[in-house]
């Protein structure tokens, strides 16, 4: 008999339910305070798993609990959100997302993989797969950005980077795809608030990434905290049980999201513990993440027959399959076993700050004021996100120190030196306090540029960071209107580095900027990577993965829109716009200037029908007219001109990225397998329709700027 059923076989009912229960461990800085009775408990035997530990040393202690003292000796499954980064911080998910790099997304997931497991943690709560086209919803600061099939791509590099080749190993971690499904599309872009989405919606929008977690071998996955219709994700049978398990084939583990069983009794929809309990699992959810409600209520609801030992059985068969894939029973030590020799540690900064260069995005450029000549350059850094090292990692932070997260003052005075540094804040983030403008306005004299670090506070995206207003907050914007004048009498150009979770609605800046870098979060290395794109070390290549608004009211804002049968027309009142804003973001999704100057030509895409079963090549040349060296992200879009469900206005299937100099052309190849075309159709079964389908090549999703060809599908 397998290990696993011949554990199952010797286990009672409370060894049973302690393996389908997580706890913190309440970790403080000092060492672990396991809450309440958790220490005897996991000597018992009824607490399996466990949340919150850093530290090889203590997560070692507690298996040892496991190993030594409890009946089984079942090791424990100790896990963390290790979310961009463990000790070293990666770009926010959402700044990741604009390197459009599946390599180097999966380079940074197997980073902070190792990184962790050398802490002796076995699972990370991500990737966070939550498409969001709404800004207001701070967690769309962790997620993928607005499109579907680049959540996808996304989801398979970090799954692929977690997990590596051998879950097993001592470098690799089992990964939780998050948080399944379509939170991202929460009423008003109000946390935990309910979500009511299409079928159709759900279905091409919010379901892709997951699907292909799921192909790359993802071990585990979450459900959101919300409702779909009504029906919380946490107890949503049709979903978990129906198209992730059955539809998919999701052999792993299902693992509540903190307290959300308990929480099925907020939603309405459980009387009490052993009915939530019974509703979690009887949808298929097998670990109970801090509601305590299996150890608690299932006892009880098997009393009522509400559920089934058999069904108690499947949970605890998968999570032990999880916890032997991992090679926990083998070895429980082998994580966090050695130290990370000081070379990977150091080559690990060097790769956070190439990430963090690289997921800035130059929003303006104005008469090429970027980049900066380093020669005889002093600049003034103000603002108040100038030197915030705390800030500077973001709404999520693994197990990474508040400090030793370089500052833009200090990447800038590695790049120069300190004497040619000026420092004042000028405002705080978020309060009213502007005694300290005069100070700050008064370095813009003496000085070459000016860098206005302005932004959000790190906490002010990420969870429970919904925000109604998405400007400055605080007095910045006043400040930077003062800094902007001042310049301008000064003949100095100001640079904002703009600090955020989200795309910020600050259209006025944009304006009065002479460049604008939207550089997120970037984790560990912020300032040296933002100095090193200000100084051209890098070339900036981050591409926006969100439609970047131009007014809070055109939220929800994405480009693959449905054409409506009024689409816009400025010349015909009673069309598709607003009265007082353009319908068009203020920078389209994919927008992201370099330090070249890219053109299209040239479109090829293949003549005559083509079917379902072939993989198209379309060609295109790009060339850098430009003065400098830079890489460029070509995209690929189709369009579905005349379908039986009207189709949005541009689908992305692609990207490239080309290096080019001054002055160089190259053709750049995209792939599109011909089936992606397939789509729901009017019943929502996929269907692969015979017709014309646009094929459309540039920059960005801004259709001006698109070259386009067309396909013809033969009838399949
Ligand atoms: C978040 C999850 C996270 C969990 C554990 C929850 O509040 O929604 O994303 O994995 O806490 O920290």
């Amino acid at each position: 008999m397998s290990r696993v059923e011949t554990l199952l076989k010797q286990m009672t009912l409370a060894e049973k339910l302690g393996q389908l229960t997580m706890t913190a461990s309440s970790y403080a800085v000092t060492g672990p305070v396991i809450a309440g009775d958790s220490t005897e408990a996991i000597k018992d035997g009824t607490i399996g798993n466990l949340l919150n530990m850093v530290g090889a040393e203590h997560v070692h202690d507690m298996q040892r609990l496991a190993m030594e003292h409890s009946r089984l000796k079942i090791p424990l499954l100790i896990g963390l959100d290790v979310i961009h980064g463990h000790r070293t911080l990666f770009p926010i998910p959402l700044g990741e997302a604009a390197l459009f790099e599946p390599k180097l997304w999966a380079l940074t997931a197997q980073e902070s993989a190792k990184e962790a497991a050398a802490d002796g943690l076995a699972m990370t709560f991500a990737p966070m797969l939550d498409v969001s086209r709404d800004p207001r919803w701070g967690r769309s600061a962790e997620g993928p950005g607005e499109d579907p099939w680049l959540g996808a791509r996304i989801a398979e590099a970090k799954v692929h980077g977690f997990q590596g080749t051998d879950l097993a190993g001592a470098e690799t971690l089992a990964a939780v795809a998050k948080h399944y499904c379509a939170y991202g599309a929460v009423t008003a872009g109000r946390e935990y608030a309910s979500v009511d989405i299409s079928e159709r919606t759900l279905h091409e929008v919010h379901l892709p990434a997951f699907a292909a977690a799921v192909a790359a071998g993802v071990v585990a996955v979450m459900p959101a905290f919300t409702d779909l219709a009504g029906v919380p994700m946490t107890a949503n049978v049709a979903l978990l049980r129906g198209w992730l398990r059955e539809h998919l084939g999701f052999q792993g583990v299902i693992i509540s999201d903190y307290n959300a069983i308990a929480e099925l009794i907020h939603h309405g929809i459980a009387a009490d513990l052993p009915h939530a309990a019974s509703l979690a699992l009887k949808a298929g959810v097998d670990i109970d993440m801090m509601a305590d409600a299996y150890r608690r209520g299932l006892p009880d609801a098997l009393e009522r027959g509400w559920v089934t030992m058999a069904q108690i059985d499947t949970a605890v068969r998968r999570v032990l399959t999880l916890k032997e894939r991992l090679g926990l029973f083998e070895d429980p030590y082998r994580r966090g076993a050695t130290p990370e020799a000081p070379a990977a540690v150091t080559a690990r900064r060097q790769l956070a700050r190439l990430v963090g260069a690289r997921a800035i995005v130059m929003l303006k450029n104005q008469n090429a004021v970027l980049p900066l000549a380093a020669d005889g350059l002093r600049v003034a850094v103000i603002g108040p996100l100038g030197d915030s090292s705390s800030d500077m990692r973001g709404p999520w932070w693994g197990a990474a120190d508040p400090a030793g997260h370089v500052t833009v003052v200090e990447g800038m005075t590695h790049l120069l030196g300190a004497e040619r540094v000026l420092h004042a804040p000028g405002v705080a983030i978020d309060d009213a306090d502007m005694s300290g403008v005069p100070a700050a306005l008064e370095l813009c004299a003496q000085v070459d540029a000016i860098l206005l670090c302005v932004g959000e506070a790190a906490a002010m995206s990420g969870e429970a960071a919904s925000r109604a207003h998405l400007g400055l907050p605080g007095r910045q914007r006043e400040f930077a209107v003062a800094v902007f004048e001042r310049a301008r009498a000064l003949h100095k150009p100001v640079i904002v580095v703009l600090f955020s979770g989200r795309p910020l609605v600050v259209p006025w800046l944009v304006e009065s900027a002479d460049a604008v870098l939207a550089a997120w979060f970037p984790g560990s290395e912020a300032g040296n990577a933002i100095g090193d794109v200000l100084l051209g070390h890098v070339s900036p290549s981050g591409r926006t993965p969100v439609s970047w608004p131009r007014a809070a009211g055109q939220v929800p804002i994405f480009f693959g829109q449905r054409p409506g049968g009024r689409p816009e027309n400025p010349k015909d009142h009673y069309t598709s716009k607003y009265l007082d804003v353009a319908n068009e973001p203020l920078f389209p999704f994919g927008h992201g200037l370099t330090y070249g100057r890219f053109s299209y030509a040239n479109l090829r895409v293949p003549e005559g029908p083509v079917s379902a079963t072939e993989t198209l090549v379309i060609r295109v040349d790009v060339s850098n007219q430009g003065e400098r060296a830079a890489e460029e992200t070509v995209f690929l879009f189709t369009h579905d001109v005349l379908a039986s469900v009207s189709r949005p206005v541009l689908e992305l299937k692609g990207f490239a990225k080309v290096t080019l100099n001054p002055g160089e052309s190259g053709t750049v190849s995209l792939l599109l397998p011909v089936a992606e075309l397939r789509f729901l159709g009017p019943t929502l079964e996929l269907e692969f329709e015979a017709g014309e389908v646009e094929i459309l090549v540039g920059p960005c999703a801004d259709r001006r700027q698109l070259l386009v060809a067309s396909i013809r599908l033969a009838h399949a």
